[in-house]
């Protein structure tokens, strides 16, 4: 997998390649955004992110059509891009127009009538129904939003690290029909993870929390037989399931806890893994609890209401394993960071990893880092979030083979 970063790395173009004057280049991009009850961003760091990449095609004269979505079909935040096309334009810095069609006449009418430097920001991709469907970039060709945009375009630039596990249209299907470039955001990622896999493993120490927990077991397993990582801190529902895996069922209380959340498959992997690797996964062995609206820390073998955050004992422990790194990634929070007396153990870990190569990745994550106000001193913040744990585990990401087939197609082709 990672060798498939180096060759993305070393053929695919970087932007510069497409961002040519006068040409009508689309860029995807990743906003995919928290939304409030009032369906208000709530952060908008892919937004800040993904601008320096509009306005670098902008500054060159391209004609720029971008191409995101936020939600999936059926959720709550399952919105229109207009609010988000409002903030690019505030951290790009020059306007931005946005229409709410993202193929259709109007859509095709505003790519036609742009001019140099202008950019269009289109309705949320996932509108049409063959977005969410997931298949083989030649099949993705096919798709309404590739066939309808496709014949318009001189380059496609892919941005969107955030959303390079999805082998959707918008993400697959334009490099085999449009000549495309690796945008800045996407390349600097690409460039971060080749980082971790070049320290080897040694000093790696991997943070593993939040409540992705099938995706981020399955990274935790990759990590360690890969030897890219040396030891796991975990926390968080993570951390919850890994301290399940090595004592059981420690109270009547983590028992129902687990039937709840319907985390039995998780647990069996996690055992599996903390049996082969029982030095190098650390799981916590006290938690926070809300007793009378305060925080308790409680012992896992008392552990008698939902678990809210690493306990202090564990802190200490984690804060020993950072120190001795040489570089730390950080993928989800230890324990509900929006609540101040549970958030403790995500900002002291994080503090404590100041120094060290630090890459942080998701949402809650970031938001973890702003409180902690080490935002700006960590090495490499990732826009991903699943597409995060998922290429730091190793997994192939489909966009990678699209961009290297479209180098075949196009620019390879073409004696680059
Ligand atoms: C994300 O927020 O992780 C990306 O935007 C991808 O979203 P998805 O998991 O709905 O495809």
């Amino acid at each position: 997998m990672y060798e498939l970063y180096r060759e993305v790395l070393a053929k695919v173009p970087p932007m510069g390649e497409c961002a040519k004057s006068g040409k009508v280049v689309a860029v995807r991009i990743d906003v995919n955004s928290p939304l409030d009850d009032g369906q208000r961003i709530l952060d908008d760091y892919r937004i800040q992110a993904h601008a320096a990449t509009l306005r670098a095609l902008s500054d060159v004269g391209a004609k720029v059509v971008v191409l995101a979505h936020q939600g999936r079909p059926g959720g709550d935040d399952f919105t229109s891009l207009e609010q988000h096309a409002g903030l690019a334009e505030k951290y790009v810095g020059k306007p931005v127009r946005f229409i709410d069609d993202n193929q259709g006449p109007a859509a095709r009418e505003a790519i036609k009538g742009l001019g140099p430097g202008e950019i269009l920001f289109l309705e949320n991709v996932r509108f049409l129904a063959d977005e969410v469907i997931e298949k083989v970039p030649e099949e993705q060709v096919n798709a309404v939003i590739v066939r309808k945009l496709a014949p318009l375009l001189d380059y496609y630039v892919f941005d969107g690290f955030a959303v390079s596990h999805r082998s959707q249209p918008s993400v697959v299907g334009f490099p085999l029909v449009v000549p495309s470039c690796m945008g800045e955001v996407f390349e600097k990622e690409l460039r971060a993870l080749v980082k971790v896999q070049e320290a080897r493993g040694e000093g790696v120490v991997l943070v593993a929390g939040g409540a992705k927990v099938p995706d981020t077991v399955r990274a935790v397993g990759h990590l360690l037989k890969d030897g890219l990582v040396e030891t796991v801190a975990t926390g968080g529902l993570v951390g919850f399931v890994f301290a399940v895996a090595k004592n059981g069922f420690t109270t009547p209380h983590v028992r129902r806890f687990v039937e709840k959340s319907g985390l039995a498959t998780a647990i069996t992997r996690a055992r599996e893994l903390v049996d082969k690797y029982p030095a190098r996964i650390s799981v916590p062995t006290d938690f926070a609890v809300e007793v009378n609206g305060s925080r308790m820390d409680i012992d896992v073998f008392s552990l008698s209401s939902d678990p809210l955050d690493i306990g202090k004992a564990t802190l200490g422990t984690y804060m020993d394993m950072v120190r001795g790194a040489r570089t730390v990634i950080f993928s989800g929070p230890l324990g509900v960071i929006e609540d101040e007396k549970f958030a403790v153990g995500t900002i002291e870990l994080m503090k404590a990893s100041m120094g060290r190569y630090v890459i942080i990745g998701g949402g809650h994550t970031i938001l973890a880092a702003r409180k902690a106000g080490i935002i700006d001193r960590v090495s490499h913040v990732s826009t991903g979030g699943r597409a995060f744990i998922q290429s730091v585990g190793g997994e192939e990401m489909p966009v990678l083979h699209a961009l290297l087939k479209s180098y075949e197609k196009f620019w390879e082709a073409a004696g680059r």
